[in-house]
C-alpha cells in the first residue's frame, strides 16, 4: 500500500473514501468529523441521534455522499466509550476500517489526522499506520489459484491541514512502515512453511539484512560450533539433514555503545525428535522460529530508526528430528558453559540450544539479555494466546518490559523463578535435566535458562502461546503474530540504564 501525506481538509478533499472515526454517543462531534458533518448539513450527527451509527467499538458502516462534497463515500468507524479509548483500540480501528475497506474492493482512502484528548498527531499515525498495515496483512506468497481475486488497498493519503501537521504526521507515519514492515517480515517467515524456511534460509535472510544495514554478521556451521564446544546447540542440529545454523548478527559493532543481546530460538520444525510429539497438530511445529523471526526483523527496524546501542542478536537455527544421528534420551551433552546436562526429552531442545545462545552472549559484556522462546506448551496452557510468559532476573528490566508492553499491547504476564523448582532438573548423573515432571513447565524452561545467564540482567520471553494463533485479533490475522517485535522495539525506544 502507498501512503502518502496531503494538505488538505477532510469536507474538501475529493477521493474514493474518507474514513471518519467517532467515540460512542460523544457530547459532540468534533475535529474532522464534524467538519464534515456541517458540510454534509448534519447527516452524522442524525444518524447518530437516531441510533444508525452509534460509535460503538469497531462499529462499520458505508455511506455514498451523492456529491455533497467531495469524497465519493464516507466510512464512520467507532472508536467505543471515550474514557475506555487508549492507542491499542486506535489500532484496532484503523485495522477493521482498512479489513473492511479492502474487503468491500475500494482501492483508495484518506484519513485525516488531528491530535485529541493529549495524544499527538506524530503519535496517531504511527499508531493508525502500524494497525493498519498489520491489520491487512495477508501471507499469499503460495497461493496459485485466482490470484486477480486477492484484494489490496493501492492508496492511502494522510490529510494534515498545514505544514506543521504534515511534518508531525509524516514523522508517524515514518516510524509507524519501519515498524510494520519489520512485523510483516517476522510474519512471512513464521508463516512459510519449514521446507521452505530452512536454517540455511534463516541465514541468507540474515545476511542479507546486514548487507543492506551495514551490520555485521557471522554464522557459525554445525561442525565450528562443535569445535568451539556448543555441545548442546550441536546435539539437536546434528538429527537433521538440514544444516543448522548459529547466527550471530551485529548492529553498530565497536562505537562503544552499550550492548544488548537478543536471542531468538531458531527451530525451524520441531518434531520433537526422538521423543516424538503426536501428529495432531505437528504442522503448527513449523512457528518454532517466531523467536528467531523476531530477533531478526527487530534487528532490521533498530538499524532503520537508529537506535543507539550495540546490538547483538543470536539465532541458534535448526531442524528437530529423529535419524540414526539424532540424540536421544539419556544421552548427557556437554554445553558451552561447560555445566552438563542429561537428555530425558529430546523434545524440549528449545532450552538447549538457547543455553549455549546464552552462555555466546556472554562474551559480550551485555546490560542485558533478553531471549524470545516458543520454549513450552505449559506455557500456552498457563497463558493462552493473550499473553507473552515474562521470567526474569532484574527487577528494573522486567518492569522495562511490562512498560513496553502496555504501550504496544503485546501483553505479558509475570511468572516466578523461585529456587525452590530447581529441585526438578536435578539429575543423578550430570549437572541437570533438560525437563521436570509435568509440573510448572513453563517455569521450569525458565529456570534451566536462568542456569547459563551467571548475574547479567535477563529476561526470558516464552512466546509459544501468542506466536501464531486460530482466531484473529483485531489487527493480527489468523497464524503468525511476529509477536515480540514490538515489544522489543519500545523496550529499545524507552531504554533506561
Ligand atoms: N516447541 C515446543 C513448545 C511449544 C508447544 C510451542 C506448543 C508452541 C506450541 C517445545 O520445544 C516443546 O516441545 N516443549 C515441550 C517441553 C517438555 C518436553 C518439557 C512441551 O512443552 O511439551
Ligand atoms: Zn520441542
Ligand atoms: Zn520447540
Amino acid at each position: 500500500m502507498e501512503i502518502k501525506i496531503e494538505k488538505g481538509r477532510a469536507e474538501r478533499y475529493p477521493c474514493e473514501l474518507l474514513l471518519l472515526f467517532s467515540f460512542e454517543s460523544p457530547e459532540r462531534l468534533e475535529g474532522p468529523i464534524q467538519n464534515v458533518d456541517l458540510e454534509w448539513k448534519g447527516f452524522i450527527s442524525t444518524l447518530m441521534k437516531q441510533g444508525d451509527f452509534k460509535g460503538e467499538l469497531f462499529e462499520c458502516r458505508l455511506y455514498y455522499t451523492h456529491g455533497v462534497f467531495p469524497a465519493k463515500r464516507v466510512v464512520l468507524m467507532g472508536l467505543g466509550k471515550r474514557g475506555e479509548f487508549d492507542l491499542e483500540k486506535w489500532r484496532g480501528a484503523a485495522s477493521k476500517a482498512g479489513q473492511f475497506i479492502r474487503n468491500s474492493g475500494i482501492k483508495q482512502f484518506a484519513f485525516p489526522i488531528k491530535k485529541f484528548d493529549g495524544l499527538s498527531e506524530e503519535e496517531l499515525s504511527e499508531s493508525f499506520v502500524i494497525g493498519l498495515l498489520l491489520g491487512v496483512y495477508q501471507f499469499n506468497e503460495f497461493k496459485t489459484l485466482e490470484r486477480e481475486k486477492i484484494k489490496e488497498i493501492g492508496e492511502l493519503i494522510l490529510l494534515g491541514e498545514n505544514n506543521e501537521e504534515m511534518k508531525w504526521i509524516g514523522d508517524g507515519l515514518k516510524t509507524g512502515q519501519i515498524i510494520s514492515e519489520a512485523v510483516t517480515m517476522a510474519r512471512d517467515l513464521v508463516n512459510g512453511p519449514s521446507n521452505q524456511v530452512t536454517p540455511t534460509v534463516l541465514a541468507e535472510r540474515a545476511r542479507q539484512i546486514a548487507k543492506d544495514h551495514s551490520m555485521e554478521i557471522q554464522v557459525l556451521e554445525v561442525d565450528q560450533a562443535e569445535a568451539m564446544g556448543m555441545g548442546a546447540f550441536v546435539a539437536v542440529a546434528k538429527g537433521s539433514q538440514e544444516p543448522g545454523k548459529f547466527i550471530v548478527l551485529e548492529y553498530n559493532k565497536g562505537k562503544g555503545l552499550d550492548t544488548i543481546a537478543l536471542i531468538g530460538k531458531g527451530i525451524t520444525f520441531d518434531s520433537g525428535g526422538i521423543s516424538i510429539k503426536p501428529s495432531e497438530n505437528m504442522d503448527r511445529m513449523k512457528d518454532d522460529m517466531s523467536g528467531a523471526a523476531a530477533v531478526l526483523a527487530t534487528l532490521q527496524a533498530a538499524s532503520k530508526l537508529q537506535f543507539p546501542f550495540h546490538l547483538v542478536g543470536l539465532m541458534p537455527a535448526t531442524e528437530n528430528l529423529p535419524s540414526g544421528k539424532a540424540y536421544k534420551p539419556g544421552d548427557i551433552l556437554k554445553t558451552l558453559s561447560g555445566q552438563t546436562v542429561e537428555v530425558i526429552s529430546t523434545d524440549a531442545e528449545g532450552r538447549l540450544i538457547l543455553s549455549d545462545a546464552l552462555t555466546y552472549s556472554l562474551r559480550y559484556q551485555p546490560k542485558a539479555i533478553v531471549d524470545l522462546a516458543t520454549l513450552t506448551g505449559a506455557c500456552v496452557i498457563a497463558l493462552g494466546d493473550n499473553a507473552i510468559g515474562l521470567f526474569g532476573n532484574d527487577e528494573s528490566l522486567l518492569k522495562q518490559i511490562e512498560e513496553a508492553s502496555v504501550k504496544t499491547g503485546e501483553r505479558v504476564w509475570r511468572m516466578p523463578l523461585w529456587d525452590e523448582y530447581f529441585e526438578y532438573l536435578k539429575s543423578d548423573v550430570a549437572d541437570f535435566r533438560n525437563v521436570g515432571t509435568r509440573a510448572a513447565g513453563a517455569i521450569i524452561g525458565g529456570i534451566f535458562l536462568s542456569k547459563f545467564v551467571e548475574k547479567i540482567p535477563w529476561v526470558h520471553l516464552d512466546i509459544a502461546g501468542p506466536a501464531s494463533i486460530e482466531k484473529e485479533k483485531p489487527y493480527i490475522p489468523r497464524g503468525g503474530t511476529g509477536v515480540g517485535v514490538r515489544l522489543l522495539l519500545q523496550l529499545l525506544r524507552d531504554w533506561k540504564n
